[in-house]
């Protein structure tokens, strides 16, 4: 998920909605998943309207906000040393105030001031309505704390300030918080149960992008599958929702096709997919819209049933690949992606090979691969000792790697002499003279610039490709533009 996000950095970076007469200059950074980029556009958006406007100078800034991953021990690991670079500048400006938002402020709460001498603020992530109320004790000279979780917040009368925007593809958040409690992970402790946000707030925040020029969104949530909006509260509290209510329920493949049916210019992406929360109703939706991408990430963590049950990950290794027969039956082309985990507790390399057969089985276009790393808190540090020793998850994780590199590369070269629409993004990593864009599955195309500029939708041919990359020339327009 790191490396959507660095594809996504790349190209014109632009800030819009800076306000002429704020005074005050706001460095904000993120780390983690999309989620928490998509957040820090909400906090930059609240800070404008407190006499803030972003800078990407850190020396400048007179508050330094990071936004913080707690996923694995290395992110946290990362974020630590970003305070200590922090602390230096300080030495510089003694007047710069540093807060933390996000995962880790939750999980480590006040004791983060503690720990951490440098920060003046910790906000969790349903607190940052508070942070007008925060800022204002931290000018006053006091340390100011906020993560309360809410049963409510999801910022959708909120209009996100795009940070390092290309101008072409943005987030739009419909879900918060994760009810699935998959017993390796954090996330339903730092960010709470599931809620999920009012359909007509989603569609106002998708106009104003259309009317800015953007041209593809991705719909973000820890679990889009479970979206579901019927009047607003948790996800939890259907059952107990009126009549009236769940007959007028919209769920995210009524969503899918609302968003897709209004727009019908725009690329419509999604992320993240639970293989126990996927329907075919939601298959059937990308398949009716031409303007929902063929691609679903779809994470399992292990082709092992008995780890899969340890993980109270709620489907077997079969269901999972009749779910893939399903999305292959009804979109032959759509792109598929993993995320794994490599290495927890009791994996055998009998659960490590199921993991390898399950990935020859799919041949992911591309995944995401992780050494398991045991967070405080949840199910799995109070349950299971982490007993698997590091070499060996090192060396199963490089086998898992492997396994998709040759995955990847098989999957690119399927694309090798068709014709395909991408969008661009920007300028190639690798070469000022071409573009970088994506086709409908979300494998990144490069081809030269010609006559064409960003945010173009345009057919390519594919000439070549690496494992992660598509080669080509433009050969046009598409009726898209
Ligand atoms: N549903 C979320 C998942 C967030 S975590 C989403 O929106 O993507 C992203 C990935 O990190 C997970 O799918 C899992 O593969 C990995 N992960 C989570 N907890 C982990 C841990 N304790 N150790 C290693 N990898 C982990
Ligand atoms: Fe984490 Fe599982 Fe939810 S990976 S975000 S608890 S679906």
């Amino acid at each position: 998920m790191e490396k959507i996000i660095d594809e996504n950095k790349q190209g014109n970076s632009i800030i819009l909605d800076q306000k002429n007469e704020n005074s005050r200059k706001l460095y904000i950074e993120s780390y983690g998943c999309q989620m928490n980029f998509s957040d820090s556009e909400i906090v930059a958006s609240i800070l404008t309207n407190e006499g803030f406007n972003t800078t990407q100078n850190l020396e400048e800034a007179d508050l330094v906000l990071v936004n913080t991953c707690s996923i694995r021990e290395k992110a946290e690991q990362t974020v630590r040393k970003r305070l200590e670079k922090f602390n230096a500048v300080k030495r510089i400006n003694p007047n710069m105030k540093v807060g933390v938002l996000g995962c880790m402020a939750e999980r480590l709460k006040s004791k983060f001031l503690e720990e951490e001498k440098i920060v003046d603020m910790v906000v969790g992530p349903d607190a940052y309505k508070d942070l007008p109320n925060l800022i204002q004790d931290i000018d006053d000279g006091r340390n100011a704390v906020n993560v309360i979780l809410s049963k409510e917040e999801t910022y959708g009368d909120i209009a996100p300030v795009r940070l390092n925007s290309n101008g072409v593809t943005a987030f739009v958040s419909i879900t918060r918080g994760c009810d699935n409690m998959c017993t390796f992970c954090v996330v339903p402790f730092t960010r709470g149960r599931e809620r999920s946000r009012d359909p007509q707030s989603i569609l106002e925040e998708i106009k104003e992008l259309v009317g800015k020029g953007f041209k593809e969104i991705t719909l973000l949530g820890q679990n889009v599958d479970s979206y579901l909006w019927y009047g607003g509260g948790l996800k939890k509290d259907f059952e107990k929702a009126s009549d009236m209510q769940k007959a007028t329920a919209v769920n995210f493949a009524a969503l899918l096709d609302m968003v897709a049916t209004t727009y019908p210019k725009l690329r419509i992406r999604f992320s993240t997919s639970n293989p126990q929360d996927m329907t075919l109703d939601v298959i059937e939706s990308m398949a009716k819209h031409n303007n929902i991408c063929k691609y679903i990430h779809l994470p399992v963590q292990s082709g092992s049933n008995r780890i899969l049950k340890e993980m109270n990950r709620l489907h077997t290794r079969e269901e999972y690949f009749e779910l893939i027969d399903n999305i292959k039956r009804i979109i032959p082309e759509c792109a598929i992606s993993q995320d794994m985990i490599a290495g927890f507790p009791t994996e055998t390399e009998e659960d490590h090979q199921d993991t390898l057969s399950l990935m020859e089985y799919v041949k992911y276009d591309f995944g995401f691969m992780f050494a398991y790393s045991e967070r405080p808190g949840t199910l799995a540090e109070r349950k299971m000792e982490d007993d698997i020793p590091g070499d060996i998850k090192k060396r199963r994780l490089t086998e898992i790697i492997n396994v998709q590199q040759k995955h990847s590369l098989y999957r690119t070269q399927e694309h090798v002499g068709k014709v395909e629409e991408v969008l661009i993004e920007g300028t190639s990593k690798k070469s000022e003279d071409h573009w970088m864009g994506r086709n409908t599955q979300n494998t990144v195309v490069v081809f030269p610039k010609d006559v064409y500029k960003i945010g173009d939708f345009v057919n390519v041919k594919i000439n070549d490709c690496t494992a992660a990359t598509l080669i080509g020339e433009a050969v046009g327009y598409s009726d898209n533009n």
